[in-house]
């Protein structure tokens, strides 16, 4: 299989906000009400791309997953990083392949990146292995800051250093 980051082209849209709208998806992020395409355009035509970058991951050139730094503090040498798996292609151990991708990009093309954040839902079972076997670190929690089904849950804030990432490598 071949895997690769490629820039959001104009008819990569629809399948963006199709992505974003999946139910697991909506569910596993902070913002649980999906979007139109109109919202999601809006959002994307004000986004600072100095700040913030945004990629295709693609499984032998078909589209899977969307892969986003942002946040990006140049003085500090940090970044936020996320990144979701399209449905058809979940389950499959596939995910890694995504991340080392966006891992690369982040500590070998961007300039002197020295640490990167997420947060991930508690109940995100196979996000939390998935970072763990990356080499994320789990700093801390907002603590019961989702509110899903009635009910409260934290999200957990995990980091990696680029020297941890070489070391993992
Ligand atoms: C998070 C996401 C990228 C993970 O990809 P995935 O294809 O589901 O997961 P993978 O098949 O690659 O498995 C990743 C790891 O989790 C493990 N895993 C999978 N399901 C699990 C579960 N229910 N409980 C515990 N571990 C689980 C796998 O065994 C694997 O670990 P291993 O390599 O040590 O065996 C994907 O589920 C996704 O995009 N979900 C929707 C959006 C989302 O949650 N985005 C992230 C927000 S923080």
């Amino acid at each position: 299989m071949k895997f690769s980051l490629d820039i959001v082209k104009d008819y990569d849209h629809k399948w963006l906000v199709d992505l974003h709208n999946d139910p697991i998806v909506l569910h596993n992020i902070t913002n649980p009400k999906p979007i139109s395409l109109e919202e999601h355009m809006s959002w994307w035509n004000n986004l600072n791309f100095n700040k913030d970058k945004r990629f295709i991951f693609k499984i032998d050139n078909i589209n899977a997953g969307f892969v986003k730094v942002y946040s990006i503090d140049y003085f500090n040498k940090n970044c936020i990083l996320g990144a979701d798996l399209h449905k058809d292609f979940r389950g499959k151990n596939l995910s890694k392949h995504m991340w080392k991708l966006l891992l690369d990009y982040v500590f070998y093309e961007l300039k002197d990146i020295h640490r990167a954040f997420l947060t991930t839902a508690d109940y995100n079972e196979p996000a939390k292995k998935l970072y763990k076997n990356l080499g994320f670190i789990e700093e801390g929690r907002f603590i019961e800051s989702l509110f899903r089904n009635d009910k409260f849950y934290d999200q957990i804030c995990m980091y990696i250093l680029k020297e941890n990432y070489i070391n993992e490598k």
